[in-house]
Formats: C-alpha cells, sequence, structure tokens
C-alpha cells in the first residue's frame, strides 16, 4: 500500500462513527454489542492519529437526534462513554492527547459530565493532539446557540451588527478554538451529514466506506488518508493557480 505523507496530512479529521449497530445484528447479537466493540475502534482511531500527527480529531459519538432512540439504548450509550472516559484516561496522557467536548454538553446525565470534566481538566495540558467529542451534538443546535450569543453582544453594545463576518460566527461555535475541517470520514455505507458540523465543513474533503463502525481499523483510516491525499483543495480556483 502506498504510503502517508506526513506533511499532507488533514490538519482537522472528523469522523461520522456509524454502524454499530447493523454490526451487531449481523451476528445476531444486541445493539448494545456493536456499541461495546465500537468503543475499540475508537480507542484504535485516536492513538494512530496521534501517531500520525493529526492535530484534531473530533468524533461525532451522540447527536441531539440521538436521543429519541429507545431509552436503554441511550442509556448503554451513556455508560459506555462513562466507561471509555474512566479507562483511557490512561491512553491520553500517555499519548499527550488533549480531550475536548462539543454539544450541549449540559443536557448530559450528571455522571457523564463530571467524568468528561475530570478528564478534560487532567489533559488540558496535553499539546500533541486535540480530541474532541461531540457529544449531544448538533449543528444546527450549535448555530442557533451562536445566533443567540452574538445578538445578545449586540443588544448590550459589545459587537456591532457591521462587525459580524466569518470570524465572529467561529469565535461564537463550539469549535471556537479550532480550524475548519479537512476532511469527514462516515463509515456504514450512509451518504448524508446528520447534522454534524455543517459550517465547520464549508470546504471539507468527504471519504465515505461501507466498512461498519466496529471493523474500522488502522488499514481503513489509511486508505481514508490516501484518497485525501490525492485530491486537489482549489477553494474555489482554478487547478493552474495552485500549481
Ligand atoms: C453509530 O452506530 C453510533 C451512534 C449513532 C451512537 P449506530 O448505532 O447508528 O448503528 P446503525 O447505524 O444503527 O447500524
Ligand atoms: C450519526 O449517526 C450520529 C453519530 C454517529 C453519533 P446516526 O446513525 O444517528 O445517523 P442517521 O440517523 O442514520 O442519519
Ligand atoms: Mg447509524
Amino acid at each position: 500500500m502506498k504510503e502517508i505523507d506526513k506533511d499532507n496530512l488533514p490538519k482537522h479529521l472528523a469522523i461520522i462513527m456509524d454502524g454499530n449497530g447493523r454490526w451487531a445484528k449481523k451476528q445476531g447479537m444486541l445493539r448494545a454489542f456493536g456499541h461495546e466493540n465500537g468503543t475499540k475502534s475508537v480507542k484504535v482511531t485516536v492513538e494512530n492519529c496521534a501517531k500520525l500527527g493529526i492535530e484534531f480529531l473530533t468524533l461525532y459519538a451522540f447527536s441531539t437526534e440521538n436521543w429519541n432512540r429507545p431509552k436503554m439504548e441511550v442509556e448503554t450509550l451513556m455508560k459506555l462513554l462513562i466507561g471509555a472516559l474512566k479507562k483511557e484516561l490512561k491512553t491520553l496522557q500517555d499519548n499527550n492527547i488533549r480531550l475536548n467536548a462539543i454539544g450541549n454538553i449540559d443536557s448530559l446525565p450528571n455522571s457523564v459530565k463530571k467524568e468528561l470534566q475530570e478528564v478534560i481538566l487532567k489533559t488540558e495540558n496535553n499539546t500533541r493532539m486535540t480530541l474532541t467529542l461531540a457529544l449531544s451534538y448538533g449543528a444546527r443546535d450549535e448555530i442557533i446557540n451562536a445566533v443567540k450569543n452574538i445578538s445578545e453582544k449586540v443588544k448590550n453594545n459589545i459587537i456591532s451588527t457591521d462587525a459580524i463576518d466569518e470570524s465572529i460566527i467561529n469565535q461564537h461555535l463550539y469549535t471556537h478554538n479550532m480550524p475548519d475541517v479537512d476532511l469527514v470520514i462516515r463509515t456504514s455505507g450512509e451518504h448524508r451529514i446528520s447534522n454534524f458540523l455543517l459550517w465547520q465543513i464549508a470546504y471539507a474533503e468527504f471519504y465515505f466506506t461501507e466498512v461498519l463502525w466496529p471493523d474500522f481499523n488502522e488499514e481503513e483510516l489509511n486508505k481514508a488518508l490516501i484518497s485525501y491525499q490525492k485530491r486537489e483543495r482549489r477553494f474555489g480556483k482554478t487547478s493552474e493557480q495552485i500549481r
């Protein structure tokens, strides 16, 4: 297989980790079994991204829409999250990875919030990679939240309407200290965004694979990165201008 060019990595990689339920069902197991195995792919992917030198990795772990799943499944996901945070703090420290979270964090159960805050605090000085978990995240919710905060500042004369530009909007999103997304990977053969990072993907490249999330591994990650590295990102310019 072709080698990955370390000088042409996506600075910000975002992954829609999809297909846990189907993976479990295929083997006659309950959906929870798929989620459990999905956490293994998370660990492996996080470690590989850090090793490669990716600076920002954002994982879609739970959407605002996922609250509409059966109560039992939501509870399973929250329990797995708490377990993974407890268990993987050491992995984050050993790999110098900082944890961050985006989304409506207040809406998460207290037990999740507590664990999350603890890991975020303990890893805040780590510098190799920022791992962001999108939890109770919805891009529309994020935009509504930004519009409300900006409106409040306009009302209080902190920002003038004329000053509102891309940078002001960026500063009011959950992702305020992160660069735009360069590459989005979605597993499980679905070709949609499902309310993920709508503003931040304006010029992202997309990579879709049929592989279900629990089967996603180093080889699959490498394939996605090699595909990304073959692309010409023109940002509206002509090919001649880029070369
Ligand atoms: C992704 O797998 C995990 C979450 C959305 C939390 P799914 O649970 O969506 O699995 P499928 O898509 O039903 O197979
Ligand atoms: C998107 O997956 C959300 C996460 C991966 C956390 P879903 O499985 O919830 O997406 P839809 O509903 O099929 O679009
Ligand atoms: Mg799904």
